[in-house]
């Protein structure tokens, strides 16, 4: 499935400019790999999440390279981009997006379209993975009926159903409060303990912190790496955005040592038939 310390997310020198003129990216190097988690912060405006969709393929950039898993994107068709989705990319996001009035099974569910599986396979899978987020109590509730934290993982069990080697998270948390965003993150640190590579989107510099790999950007570009440690010069007089607890540990980050027992079901045993 994964591929320790092969490159996930190779961007190279990737800029994406608006109509109008905003260069929403200016350049952006940055590499990814398998098992790696990291945080991408920086100011409203920097580019984060126009860097997320890009890396996601929802965007192309003006100019650069990306590569996906290896995937020259700007090779594919549209076709071809989209299957590279289908299989390859999981998508959270802040207001969790899931559909209106549609039962929380279904809204997993309907996710595995792409995928081909028949009907009664989408859902038992969609059920598999609402049970391993700890939803297998809520599957018939509608959004509507859930609270914003169990909203969130229902989003989390929709982008993870399919096994997807590559999760997007863009402020996951943001409209959580503390107990629920620590709850998804607990969540997505299982995850990442069994093979995926997640990117997150935060503004919440004590998760980041906490986090193994921290990314800065400001004005399109990226400012620090925590993996590199290399700071690019930077007009001064400018607040920088500021991370703390720059302890390390480096190199391809597979996902941290968790104790057994903690209160999230383990990710990897109950998913796909016990076969990870
Ligand atoms: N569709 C668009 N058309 C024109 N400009 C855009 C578009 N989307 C984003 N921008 C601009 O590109 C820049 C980067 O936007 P982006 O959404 O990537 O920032 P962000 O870092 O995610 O910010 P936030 O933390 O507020 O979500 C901003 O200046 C924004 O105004
Ligand atoms: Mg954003």
């Amino acid at each position: 499935m994964t591929s320790p310390g092969f490159p996930m997310v190779s961007l190279e020198d990737v800029s994406r400019t608006y109509p109008g003129g905003v260069a929403a990216l200016d350049g952006v190097s940055l590499e990814i790999r398998h098992g790696e988690l990291v945080a991408i912060v920086g100011p409203s405006g920097s580019g984060k999440s126009t860097m997320l969709n890009v890396v996601g393929t929802l965007d192309r950039p003006t100019s650069g390279g990306v590569r996906i898993d290896g995937y020259g994107v700007s090779d594919l068709s549209d076709s071809e981009l989209s299957a590279l989705r289908a299989t390859t990319i999981g998508f959270v996001f802040q207001h969790f997006h899931l559909a209106a009035r549609v039962p929380a099974l279904d809204n997993v569910a309907d996710g595995l379209v792409y995928t081909g599986l028949a009907r009664a396979e989408r859902r038992r899978r969609a059920a598999a993975a609402l049970e391993r987020v700890g939803l297998g109590h809520r599957v018939h509730h509608e959004p509507h009926e859930l609270s914003g934290g169990e909203r969130q993982r229902v989003a989390i069990a929709r982008a993870v159903a399919g096994d997807p080697p590559l999760l997007l998270a863009d402020e996951p948390t943001g409209a959580l409060d503390s107990a629920s965003g620590a709850g998804v993150m607990g969540l997505l640190r299982e995850l990442n303990a069994s093979g995926t590579t997640i990117v997150i989107i935060t503004h919440d510099r004590e998760i980041a912190a906490g986090l193994p790999r921290r990314v800065a950007m400001r004005d399109g570009r990226v400012v620090s790496d925590s993996a590199t440690e290399h700071e690019k010069p930077y007009s001064p007089g400018r607040e920088e955005p500021h991370v703390t607890g720059r302890e390390e540990r480096q190199g391809a980050g597979r996902g941290q040592p968790h104790g057994a027992g903690r209160e999230a079901p383990s990710w990897g045993a109950a998913a796909s038939g016990g076969a990870a």
